[in-house]
């Protein structure tokens, strides 16, 4: 039998995932026509010309091929604190890295997690509640799967929200209950609106078992600060919830009174034991940019061991994460430290990067914002700007990305896949291109922006 539409999963076909929907796949045939496309579509920073970090990329050609740990040359070649952290991985990872590793990831790298974690936080963390994953995707994926037991089952979810939630919510049949994020207030989230979700959600009779927090927020660049997670805490108590925090944006924050606080951290701070906690990381983000490796982690607190065998168990039928992106994981959290001689490189690409893609987060916001029509907020973090667009009566937001994109190449997403408040439009677009094209990418979203208005 040939496989029909029909007999697909409807789960699949009601899934929607907008970040590489139908405008991206118009804008890669555009470019296989030949037209030059400017991919602000999705936060992938190499593929917009961010360099990866020059240490990473030493490290992983000797653990990749170690036989160079053994040439005569080598120290000629590498600084030697990569020598010395190349040698230290091969000896820890004795199979190499074309072996499958233990479920839950290579131990001395889940070890280097935990000293990450408590000297971010000035907490306690453990090896032991940390599960290593091809990306922060698929540690949503372990959790949602295991929250998800009922068709019933409800997750709440910010509105606007990255849509790997929303998409993951159909495929595993839950229900998704949003709670809006207030524009007005640059993207605040606030009780009022946590409340009057939950209340709606139980008045349909959905039974909640989750909140997600993503901050820094994708698309909305928000940080929350200190009160506002103990306030996500204590209603998360209040209504027996578990969190999923999000925090894959921890190292892009751009605002000088703002800073990345961990939901960790808070709720180390409270004492609170009775809120189950996921907290996600990532190595696509922050300055590595490493998204085609694959590479991030899950850290559980207040879960009890039956549980957590169960993840494990899950962790273990796709047997582990791949090596090369646990790895990276492992670098990521433990980089160069004064001294090593890659150190002054090392702090001179990330801080490249990290000023960079501030100064691209200001021209990118306030250019947008400057067209009459659009109006945009500044984003304090992550990798994105969500404008809000006044468009003729009839028309979507997928029409006006759809017709940006004919007309100028430039591949924004709809607001509408991420939603937003009825009523408004909005699209997202990365602030990730080379500076010298923002510029250009501004003047040509306002040219097109009155011709659309007026046409
Ligand atoms: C909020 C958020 N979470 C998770 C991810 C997925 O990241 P990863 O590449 O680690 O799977 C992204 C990617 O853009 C994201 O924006």
């Amino acid at each position: 039998m040939v496989i029909g539409i029909k007999n697909i999963s409807s789960r699949v076909l009601e899934a929607k995932y907008a970040v590489r929907g139908p405008i991206v796949r118009r804008a890669q045939e555009l470019q296989k026509h030949g037209r030059e496309i400017v991919w602000c579509n999705i936060g992938n920073p190499q593929a917009l010309k961010q360099k990866p970090l020059t240490y990473i990329r030493q490290t992983l050609s000797l653990v990749e091929y170690p036989d160079l740990l053994n040439d005569r040359h080598v120290d000629e070649i590498f600084p030697r604190d990569v020598i010395e952290r190349a040698r230290f991985i091969t000896t820890h990872s004795k199979h190499g890295l074309g072996a499958y590793t233990v479920s839950p990831g290579f131990e001395f790298v889940r070890d280097a997690v935990s000293r990450f974690i408590a000297k971010r936080d000035g907490i306690t963390a453990s090896a032991e509640d940390i599960y290593l994953t091809d990306g922060a995707s698929q540690g949503v994926q372990f959790v949602l799967s295991m929250l998800i037991a009922n068709p019933n089952d409800g997750i709440m979810i910010p509105v606007p929200q990255y849509p790997l939630y929303s998409a993951l919510i159909s495929l595993l049949g839950g229900r998704q209950v949003n709670y809006f994020l207030d524009e007005g207030s640059d993207w605040q989230l606030s009780h009022a609106a946590l409340e009057q979700s939950i209340k709606d959600a139980k008045e349909r009779g959905v039974n909640i078992k989750a909140l997600v927090v993503i901050n820094p927020g994708n698309p909305t660049g928000a940080v929350l600060d200190h009160e506002n997670i103990k306030m996500i805490i204590e209603f998360a108590r209040e209504h027996g919830l578990s969190i999923i925090a999000d925090e894959v944006y921890q190292e892009n924050v751009y605002s000088d009174e703002k800073r990345f606080i961990s939901f960790a951290r808070v709720m180390h701070e409270l004492g609170i034991e009775d809120v189950s906690l996921f907290s996600l990381h990532s190595a696509s983000k922050g300055y590595l940019g490493e998204c085609g490796h694959r590479a991030g982690y899950l850290e559980v607190r207040n879960i009890p061991s039956d549980v957590q065998d169960e993840l494990l168990k899950l962790r273990s039928i796709g047997l582990c994460s791949n090596a090369v992106g646990q790895i990276i994981t492992y670098l990521m959290v433990s980089p160069p430290e004064k001294g090593d001689e890659s150190y002054e490189l090392f702090t001179k690409e990330r801080s490249g990067i990290l000023s960079s893609l501030k100064r691209k987060a200001h021209m990118l916001s306030k250019g947008l914002n400057s067209i009459d029509g659009i109006e945009c907020r500044t984003p304090s973090g992550a990798m994105y700007v969500f404008p809000k667009i006044d468009l003729p009566s009839g028309k979507t937001d997928s029409d006006y990305c759809s017709a940006l994109l004919e007309a100028t190449g430039i591949c924004v997403v709809p607001g509408s896949g991420f939603g937003q408040l009825p009523g408004t439009w909005h699209f997202r677009a990365t602030f990730l291109p080379p500076e010298g094209q923002i510029e250009h990418v501004v003047e040509k979203i306002g040219e097109f922006h009155q011709d659309y208005i007026n046409a």
